[in-house]
């Protein structure tokens, strides 16, 4: 599409020329009003002064004769240079007054409003000139002509319509053009969010909108949509980790799977042959965790779950994972202690916030055994304000302070850890189902061992 035409096609420019038009059409109508009012009133009122003076001449006619008339009509003649007069016996010859000659139009009918032009000696030489005036004819056949010049009163009037005609003109094309340069300004910034968004297409991803600063509603909508960038840009970015490091963790162990079942068709050996297929099958399963590991991660973390937040009490929870962990610490020989806040609610998602302790006390039962070889957890839960703090607490060799934000990140398994089974996708859930509870993960020394603290708020922000 031509530049032009789009510039006449934005909302700017259709909204400032129904203005202009509203605007043009209005101010014209109310000045043509008063104009033609005013010239109006003014022409009644020289008529009326006319007519008046018509009846005071007819009067002296009446009462002094022709001759009384003519020396009336000689005097105001020679006094008033704004008047016309003329008075002629009944063959049409002049008598008395300033004008040359009956105009042609003052001889039809025997009496009524002419408007003429004679001719008038002026000190810029003679000129012609408009009057208005009125004539009858007298009892003898005499006629009078009595009017005004109205030549002054034609060029002020034709100086206002010309006013008129280009004060009109100028607020049209002052008008355009204001409009056409709002809609270029509004053109040129919705132009450069086309780009933006267009590159960003092509895959620049890190592009953003440019703000005008002023802080307007365009910047306004800029900002929402760098933010929604910024969002798309961190969730493909996980995305795409998420794929290299499944591509790269899940190999190995398919590698293995692989290289175990070809291994035992080669031997033949039924006995082998089992062995094989029973150990294909707990990391079929373990595979399988995986997955879904990573499937909840990428949900949570997609904010997918929100669905699932309500208010819930969190000491019958505790009180659950209590009963369902303590047998596997009783079976290693250690305890697990409970400390429930009573009454304690938030807003959260139940199943979820089973998983991440769930994922917590798993850890501490692999990774948590003091130097007895015995696991002594800790589950307790706090309020703080604002605040419901849910924390696991064990005994064992704890996690150096260096490696604390490492291990949140996926696929992540310290190497002291390497021995016990678990793909490193345990820490990275829990993180992400604190995310979803806008909250914080904390990894603190349990002096000695390790106490991981979720701080969730108990009323969430922005529904
Ligand atoms: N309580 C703990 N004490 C000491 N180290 C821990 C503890 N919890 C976690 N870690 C370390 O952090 C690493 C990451 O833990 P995470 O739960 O994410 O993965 P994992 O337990 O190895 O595997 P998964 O949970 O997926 O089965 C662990 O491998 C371990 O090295
Ligand atoms: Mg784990």
């Amino acid at each position: 599409m031509p530049a032009n035409l789009k510039l006449l096609q934005t909302s700017t420019f259709r909204l400032a020329a129904t203005y202009l038009a509203v605007f043009a059409v209005s101010v014209g109508l109310v000045l043509g009003y008063v104009y033609w009012n005013t010239g109006l009133l003014l022409e009644r009122q020289l008529e009326d002064t006319i007519e008046a003076e018509v009846q005071g001449l007819a009067e002296q006619y009446r009462t002094r004769g022709v001759g009384g008339l003519i020396e009336t009509v000689e005097r105001r003649s020679a006094q008033d240079s704004n008047s016309v007069y003329l008075l002629t016996n009944i063959r049409g010859a002049r008598l008395a007054g300033n004008l040359q000659g009956l105009p042609p139009e003052a001889t039809k009918g025997k009496s009524g409003w002419v408007e003429f032009s004679y001719a008038v000696v002026t000190v810029r030489g003679p000129q012609q000139h408009q009057a208005r005036a009125f004539h009858v004819t007298l009892a003898d056949g005499a006629r009078l002509v009595v009017g005004r010049d109205v030549e002054e009163r034609r060029k002020l009037a034709q100086i206002i319509r010309r006013t008129l005609f280009w004060a009109l003109g100028l607020t049209l094309v002052l008008g355009v053009g204001g409009g056409l340069w709002m809609s270029r300004n509004f053109l040129t910034r919705v132009d450069a969010m086309t780009s933006t968004a267009r590159s960003i297409m092509k895959g620049e991803l890190s592009r953003r909108v440019a703000l005008s600063g002023s802080g307007d509603e365009l910047d306004r909508l800029a900002v929402s949509l760098n933010d929604m960038l910024d969002q798309i840009e961190r969730l493909m970015g996980g995305m795409r980790e998420v794929s290299s490091n499944v591509a790269h963790d899940l190999r190995t162990p398919l590698t293995r799977l692989r290289a175990r079942l070809e291994g035992a068709i080669r031997s033949g050996n039924p006995d082998e042959q089992r062995e094989a297929l029973t150990e294909t099958l707990e990391d079929a399963d373990r595979l399988l965790q995986t997955f879904n590991a990573l499937l909840s991660i990428a949900r949570t973390e997609a904010g997918q779950a929100r669905e699932g937040l309500a208010p819930m009490e969190i000491a019958p929870l505790i009180e659950e994972m209590a009963e369902l962990y303590g047998p596997s610490a009783e079976e290693q020989g250690g305890t697990l202690t409970v400390q429930t806040a009573e009454g304690a609610h938030l807003h959260a998602d139940r199943q979820l916030l089973a998983q991440a302790l769930a994922n917590l006390i798993d850890n501490a039962l692999k990774y948590g055994a003091g130097p007895d070889g015995k696991p002594d957890i800790t589950v307790a839960a706090a309020v703080d304000n604002g605040h419901v703090i849910l924390s696991v607490s064990d005994h064992g060799p704890g996690i150096a302070e260096p490696d604390r934000a490492r291990v949140l990140e996926r696929f992540v398994r310290l190497d002291a850890s390497r021995s016990k089974p678990g793909s490193g996708l345990g820490l990275s859930l829990v993180a992400g189902i604190v995310k979803l509870h806008q909250g914080q993960i904390a990894l603190e020394d349990n002096a000695p061992g390790l106490t991981v603290k979720l701080i969730l708020p108990r009323q969430l922000q922005g529904g």
